[in-house]
């Protein structure tokens, strides 16, 4: 114990007083070499094609935002030093995503095995230059030859709990854009508010989309603050939303959470809800589940409800192949105590009220797939047999993405353990997350894929992405210092795969990653288990 913590610190401090060149998530193959290239306001990007010129425009403003530096972006190399950005035409089939970078003293070459992988190529190049500087920068000279092990590498953001305002999403996923992830699942609907535009149900943003206060504290609280809080994207705003990621190579999946979750609902429309007397409103705690009724009732109010809802959700996020229905945490209990649904369950010869939950998640699973799309669930999902396996099953219990993909499914790893960045990751955070604990080391050491899988069950799981919950996380900066550095180690594990993992490493290339948060203006956590808070400048 005592000789790690030593190696650590060395490891640590090293890293902080010599130029050491290291890339996160870790790349293939890294080598330095000789020399550096000066990066400075007489360089000139090189982008000719479309897809040169998406990945030349966020280099181009990423230099100007952080370094203040202005360079030109031309079709044809001159005589000035250049950065060189080339979708390479390959016969042979690519991973999505590879790529090639060379960084020369006389000039940056950049190799997209297709234009992903030109965008991933300029995040290495991003990595490699020195975090703290000014119009002139010394690049070491670098050979990187990368591609991921994953092809999902995500992060979810519930905007539910609290929201953030277009901008800061945007920020959240150029986070994600920096660590090489594609996929950001939009949360977007709860029991404290539904946050989407409706043009059908416009009560889902009337009333719908307001809380009339907030508990105090952490759950059950010392009460609540009477302070309404809300409100709802646009369709512009989420489509405004869509287009950013996707210059990013980011696909945006938007959930929808139903049967359960769903309070915000069912106090617009109670004709949705089993007690559709009792005045509801969205709900101003968290942890719902049984202890307050958050259920659509089967009724024909709510079949057509989750058609409209559903098509008006792809009619927005038309571009994205997955399509999020939730089906988390239905509590039968309400089902049980209401009539109408009982009698519902003997007109269709139900056996319990499982079965109510399977009926309604079908009814929007059909209606996504019409639309030619793929409806992803949380695993619960998996009670219904005749569900098929069609859908996407997200794992966030214990063992079930195991069990998934034993059984079939396609599978997004993303078990709370590990990859939920809400839950306190040092000592002392009692009061300001959810208990538990998931240090960074905790969140490093998630292996998606155990050696216990056979080949054909490793083949079903997609990737996976970390998950941050917003109960405790009221503003952005403290939702950055929840992420940072745990996602840095989710990207890892997505991108690099378990074999190119190195816990020693991945510490040592944080002082590096410190200053790029430093940077990018983020929020972090500085504790690193054993070591403790590590000192910054
Ligand atoms: C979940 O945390 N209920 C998906």
């Amino acid at each position: 114990m005592k000789k790690t913590l030593l190696t650590l610190c060395a490891g640590l401090s090293a890293a902080l007083s010599f130029a050491q060149i290291s890339i996160i998530p870790e790349p293939l193959k890294l080598e330095q070499r000789p020399g550096v290239f000066l990066l400075n306001n007489h360089v000139e990007i090189v982008a000719a094609s479309v897809d040169e010129q998406q990945s030349a425009r966020f280099l181009s403003e990423y230099l100007h935002k952080h370094y203040g530096l202005k360079l030109s972006t031309v079709a044809q190399a001159g005589a000035k030093p250049a950065i060189v950005l080339a979708v390479k035409n390959v016969a042979t089939p690519v991973v999505a995503g590879e790529y090639e970078l060379t960084v020369a003293p006389e000039q940056i070459r950049l190799h997209g095995f297709n234009p992903q992988g030109l965008f991933y190529a300029v995040q290495s190049l991003i990595q490699l230059i020195p975090a703290k500087g000014y119009w002139q920068l010394e690049v070491p000279a670098a050979y990187v030859y990368d591609k991921p092990a994953f092809e999902y590498r995500g992060m979810h953001f519930d905007v539910v709990r609290h929201m953030f305002t277009v901008d800061e999403i945007k920020k959240y996923i150029d986070y994600l854009a920096l660590h090489k992830m594609n996929y950001f699942h939009w949360h977007l609907t709860d029991d404290q508010g539904w946050r989407i535009e409706s043009a059908k149900y416009p009560k889902l943003n009337t009333v719908g989309a307001y809380r009339e206060g907030t508990i105090i504290g952490m759950f059950p609280g010392t009460g609540f603050d009477s302070t309404r809080y809300g409100g709802y994207y646009t369709v512009a705003q989420m489509r405004e939303v869509v287009d950013y990621a996707k210059e990013r190579y980011i696909t945006v999946i938007p959930e929808a959470d139903i049967p359960a979750h769903c309070m915000a609902v069912i106090a617009a429309y109670p004709e949705m809800s089993t007690t559709p007397d009792s005045i509801r409103k969205p709900a101003s705690t968290w942890g719902i589940y049984n202890r307050q009724n958050n259920v659509l009732a089967p009724n024909p109010y709510t079949f057509q409800f989750l058609k409209d809802i559903f098509n008006e959700l792809i009619d927005i996020f038309h571009d994205s192949p997955y399509i999020h229905f939730g089906a988390d945490e239905a509590s039968r209990m309400w089902w049980r105590a209401s009539p109408e649904s009982q009698e519902f369950m003997r007109r269709h010869n139900m056996k319990d009220e499982g079965e109510i939950q399977d009926y309604l998640v079908r009814i929007a699973v059909e209606t996504i797939q019409k639309r030619g799309k793929i409806a992803v669930g949380w695993d619960e999902i998996m009670n219904d047999a005749q569900l098929g396996k069609e859908v996407v099953v997200m794992n966030w219990r214990g063992t079930r993405g195991i069990e998934a993909a034993n059984r079939g499914y396609q599978v997004i790893m993303t078990p709370s353990r590990f990859s939920y960045l809400n839950i306190m990751q040092k000592p002392n955070e009692e009061m300001t997350a959810h208990r538990g604990m998931t240090t960074l080391d905790v969140v490093y050491g998630y292996n998606p894929v155990p050696d216990t899988l056979s080949a054909q069950a490793a083949k079903n799981i997609m990737g996976g992405q970390g998950c941050m919950w917003t109960e405790y996380y009221p503003t952005f900066s403290k939702v950055e210092y929840a992420l940072f550095p745990r996602m840095s180690a989710i990207a890892e594990t997505f991108w690099s795969g378990q074999e190119r993992k190195d816990l020693g490493r991945f510490k040592q290339k944080l002082s590096k990653q410190f200053d790029l948060y430093d940077l990018w203006g983020a929020q972090y956590c500085t504790y690193v288990v054993d070591i403790g808070d590590v000192k910054r400048r």
